[in-house]
């Protein structure tokens, strides 16, 4: 399975992607414009790896000037029906189809695991401003909470995906498998959860890359066993997600 395999997966469900995925706290748009020092209304934004939009509508609706980038059929369709003023180009992390200093922010959203960071970082660069940044976050699984982290390694048992660890906020090691350690960075993490009803949850699981690759009986096999082990830990099926949000900054200089 390759890993463009599972990248351009999520074209196969971009309904489901966008019914069941979680949007992300406001408490992270805060940091955005703390670590970055540039405020959200007015700021010029690429958000590439934008999907259906969960991210990009959140940034409009702080009054950003927002350029939606996605490589997958499927999700860009999705996006340019649920957010039809929003411009959006064809594009990838390689290869960002804008103009060189234009943008204020280069963001990723649960997305910079598919860029190629030797080819994503000299383009993110090149197509921000001058004390723009680069902003990448991923709403990480919190392993800490017991009953999603045995959740987590039934998971990678099954799919053979691992969701990425909780690393410290600092630690090189983090930094450098993302590929940014090499840049002026500020890390923040943030916690928060939201509570779903119990078929929204494992709808959330489905749309992930390593089920969203595997036959189909495979994955309902699996999400029938988690409704019976969570239906016990949540008998009224009001599931609670916690996640924490791992966010980088790295300022062009
Ligand atoms: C997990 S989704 C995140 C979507 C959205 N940003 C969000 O917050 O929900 C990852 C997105 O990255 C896109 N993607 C995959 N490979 C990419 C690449 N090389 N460059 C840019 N985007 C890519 C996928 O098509 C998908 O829409």
């Amino acid at each position: 399975m390759t890993s463009l395999t599972r990248a351009m997966s999520f074209n196969t469900a971009p309904d489901r992607y966008a019914a069941f995925r979680p949007f992300y706290p406001p408490a992270l748009f805060e940091l955005v414009e703390e670590l970055s020092g540039i405020s959200l209304p007015g700021a010029r934004i690429a958000d590439v790896g934008a999907g259906t939009g969960i991210s990009t509508a959140q940034l409009v609706e702080r009054g950003a000037d927002v350029v939606a980038v996605e490589p997958g059929e499927g999700m860009a369709a999705w996006l340019r029906k649920s957010l039809p003023d929003v411009p959006l180009v064809r594009g990838d992390a390689d290869a960002l189809p804008l103009a060189d200093g234009c943008r204020d922010l280069v963001t990723y959203a649960q997305a910079w695991h598919w860029a190629e960071p030797c080819r994503a970082v000299p383009e993110a660069m090149r197509v921000l401003r001058p004390g723009g940044s680069l902003v990448v976050w991923w709403n990480l699984t919190a392993h800490d909470v017991p009953w999603i982290g045995a959740q987590a390694e039934r998971i990678t048992r099954h799919t053979g995906v691992s969701s990425p660890p909780l690393n410290q906020v600092g630690d090189r090691g983090a930094l450098r498998r993302a590929g940014l350690d090499g840049l002026r960075l500020s890390h923040r993490h943030t916690r928060w959860s939201r509570t779903v009803p119990l078929d929204v949850h494992l709808g959330n699981l489905a749309t992930h890359s390593g089920f969203l690759v595997m036959p189909e009986q495979a994955t309902r096999d699996f999400l029938d066993a988690e409704r019976s082990r969570l239906r016990a830990l949540f008998p009224d099926e009001r599931v609670e997600e916690v996640y924490v949000v791992d966010l980088l900054v790295a300022p062009r200089d």
